[in-house]
């Protein structure tokens, strides 16, 4: 098995080396994974862009046994059926992992343009809970998620194979 991920600003990134070191398994970016085995099973790591795993369509054809799809919300968003079903994943196993965002006022392009079209839904939102709070602030503030132990899933699948 080997790892590859997609991952923007890093926070995916520092899941596919926190489980390339748990595991032992070799951890290649999409980039670079043209250099790797063509044979090899592969759980990939994608970061989440509205609903979308970025990295996947581009090694579709490879032999993915496992994705993880990494965001900023405390749970899947959309959820993991919505995300299978969006990313032609159904029957895989999908485990969501929390990532991170550099602050709004960090972020450039498309990128920035979409969080502020997005922040500005959530704000006009009248059903405010804590959940959406939280949400609202992760984007105007920025956000660090990764922890070791939202891997546990991954390592239990990974050792019950
Ligand atoms: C334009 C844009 C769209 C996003 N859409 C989603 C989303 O649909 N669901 C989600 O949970 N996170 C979403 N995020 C948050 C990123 O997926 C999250 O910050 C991720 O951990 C970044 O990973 P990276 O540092 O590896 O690039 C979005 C971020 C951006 C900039």
């Amino acid at each position: 098995m080997i790892i590859v991920y997609e991952s923007k600003t890093g926070f995916t990134k520092k899941y596919a080396d926190m489980l390339a070191a748990k595991t032992g398994f070799k951890a290649y970016s999409v980039k670079n994974f043209a250099n790797a085995g063509l044979y090899d099973e592969i759980t990939f790591l994608g970061w989440m862009k509205a609903g979308s795993i970025q990295g996947l369509s581009k090694i579709r054809k490879s032999r993915i046994v496992a994705v993880c799809g990494s965001g900023t919300a405390r749970t899947a968003e959309p959820s993991p059926e919505e995300v299978a079903t969006r990313n032609k994943i159904m029957g895989l196993p999908f485990f969501y992992l929390r990532g991170g965002c550099f602050p709004l006022s960090e972020l450039k392009g498309m990128d920035k343009l979409l969080m502020t079209f997005f922040l500005k839904m959530l704000k006009k939102r009248k059903d405010k809970d804590e959940e959406l709070e939280e949400s609202i602030s992760t984007i105007e503030f920025g956000y660090d998620g990764v922890k070791e132990e939202n891997l546990e899933p991954v390592l239990a699948w990974i050792s019950a194979r």
